[in-house]
């Protein structure tokens, strides 16, 4: 049942194209998606962004580096995303692409109306860059010479270039970052960005003239358009913008629910680029007179082993490589359980595997392959009916179904898990206390008990696996699947399992194996 009224926009970064996918970008995805199949179920209307960021200096020396083209590697390399994100069932409503020809004209069409309304202007840029941050740097923010964010050396670039003014609307920002309390996530990282706004704001250098590889400004074609500035418009071109007309508002948002989606908006992003989408976004929309995000939240770093992940280390977890031994399932579980949304996280296999083999094989899998046994086993396969359903179960079920809306909202993932995980003992520690397999099956009170055990159970499984499908889609699915009830997975919703399991229901014969059990060196047994 769609929610006519009720829109979703939720976006990822999107990732430049200059290196192979790891672990953060999976991450970031991940979580994303989690939102947006949350929302689904909860009957919005949902438009889900990712994709990648193809433009700018960094990518045209990678390029050269390699003897290919920038598109050239952006085609290549574009087409690792998409499949790493097929491999992690990611639900993306498009995969957008800062080289597809609406983008450019969405970029162009922003610039230009920036350019007419004189809040973009043309002077000289005197200063230093950082190429792998693609950020313009000032002399007195450089330590020992390097950029402070990664610490690599900068160029020196002494060019004519079109700038943002930003300090016009550093008030406006600044006041609705104090009205919007859930603008900024976690909290704690709003000082960081007050902070900065108040150090006051030099306008943003929007274009460069000493490389080729962005998108022209129709204007004056020697620029092309800083990296930054093209990838945030990215959230615009993929609610719609290129179609949506200020002075037909009214009759174009209905056709393309530009205004609807984007006056949702939730961003997900890593911390390291928290500055882009707080600061200098905000301005950009400001400026277009268009609604400002609803929430940022940044997310933490994954370390490896306690180190930082680098290409020079050798120590980059390639989730690939992680999906393929041990399933999409577990990683999402993984990246969602370990780690507080917000904090940073050390990646270990040790971790992985112990998570996996008690978790989600034992406690899970163990749980819904025991109790699918016994309801074959003892009925045939046939649900039994029953009055008396377990209070203690079904109120942890249904308070924490209600408590859901809060916690997504403040993006509580862990704790998510850690009460459904919770709940799951709950009702593995009901089976053991409750021994069906003791029950004397020819005594009336016995059997009647025996019902009511597994109803109890069947309905808590049923519970379970609408909990778990945002993080573990398809395991919730298997679920569903052996239950015989279809849903979830097309955008259905969660019914009330009374109406499910009516007299006479039987489940599937077939049993599917979630979780097979793991050795410490990864190989499934
Ligand atoms: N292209 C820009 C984003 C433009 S959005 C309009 C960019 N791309 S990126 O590919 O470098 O990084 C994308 C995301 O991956 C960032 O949010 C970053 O925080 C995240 N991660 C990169 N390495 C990471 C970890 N080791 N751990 C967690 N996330 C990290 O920035």
């Amino acid at each position: 049942m769609g929610n006519k009224g009720n829109f979703f926009y939720v976006t990822t970064p999107i990732y430049y194209v200059n290196d192979v996918p790891h672990i953060g970008h999976a991450y970031s995805t991940v979580s994303a998606d989690i939102l947006a199949r949350f929302k689904r179920l909860s009957g919005f209307n949902v438009l889900f962004l990712t994709g990648t960021d193809e433009h700018g200096l960094k990518i045209e020396k990678e390029a050269l580096s390699r003897g290919i083209s920038p598109k050239e590697l952006a085609n290549n390399v574009h087409i690792k995303f998409k499949e790493l994100f097929k491999s992690l069932d990611i639900s993306f409503d498009r995969f957008i692409r800062t080289t597809d020809d609406d983008h450019i004209k969405t970029v162009q069409k922003v610039f230009s109306e920036l350019l007419s309304k004189g809040d973009i202007y043309l002077s000289d840029y005197e200063g230093w860059y950082c190429t792998p941050c693609e950020t313009f740097l000032t002399e007195k923010s450089l330590i020992n010479g390097n950029c402070p964010e990664c610490g690599r050396p900068v160029e020196k670039i002494k060019e004519k270039s079109y700038f943002l003014r930003l300090k016009k609307y550093e008030a406006k920002l600044l006041e609705y970052i104090d009205n919007n309390p859930d603008f900024i996530k976690p909290s704690f990282r709003k000082n960081e960005v007050v902070g900065f706004i108040k150090e006051g704001l030099n306008d943003l250098s929007v274009s460069r003239t000493s490389f080729k590889w962005g998108i022209p400004i129709s204007e004056d074609n020697e620029h092309v358009i800083y990296v930054w500035f093209d990838a945030l418009i990215n959230y615009l071109t993929g609610a719609g913008y290129l179609n949506y007309q200020r002075d037909d508002k009214y009759n174009k948002d209905n056709e393309n629910n530009f205004i609807n989606y984007f006056g949702s908006l939730h961003h997900v992003i890593g911390k390291d680029i928290l500055k882009f989408h707080t600061v200098y976004w905000p301005i950009m929309l400001l400026a277009l007179e268009l609604p400002l995000p609803k929430t940022v939240f940044a997310h933490g770093w994954w370390l490896m082993d306690g180190k930082k992940m680098s290409k020079s280390l050798g120590n980059v977890v390639n989730p690939v490589e992680v999906v393929d031994i041990y399933g999409e399932d577990p990683l999402r579980y993984y990246l969602m359980r370990e780690v507080t949304f917000g904090l940073d996280g050390d990646f270990t296999l040790k971790n992985f595997t112990t998570r996996y083999n008690a978790e989600l094989a034992n406690d899970l899998g163990n749980l819904v392959s025991r109790l699918l046994a016994m309801v074959k086993k003892y009925r045939n396969g046939v649900v039994p009916v029953s009055s008396e359903i377990n209070a203690d179960l079904i109120d942890y079920a249904l308070n924490l179904r209600d408590s859901l809306d809060k916690r997504y909202e403040n993006f509580e993932f862990s704790k998510i898990l850690e009460d459904v995980f919770f709940f799951i003992n709950k009702v593995n520690k009901y089976i053991n206390d409750s021994a069906p397999w003791k029950i004397d099956v020819n005594n009336e009170t016995e059997n009647k008990f025996l019902d009511s055990v597994l109803r109890s159970s069947i309905i808590s499984i049923y519970y379970i696996s609408y909990f778990i499908y945002p993080f573990m889609p398809g395991t919730s699915n298997k679920i569903n699947f052996m239950l015989n009830v279809k849903l979830f997975s097309d955008g259905g919703q969660f019914l009330v399992p009374d109406d499910i399991f009516k007299e006479g229901f039987k489940i599937l014969d077939e049993t599917v194996m979630l979780f097979p059990r793991l050795n410490i060196s990864g190989s499934k047994s």
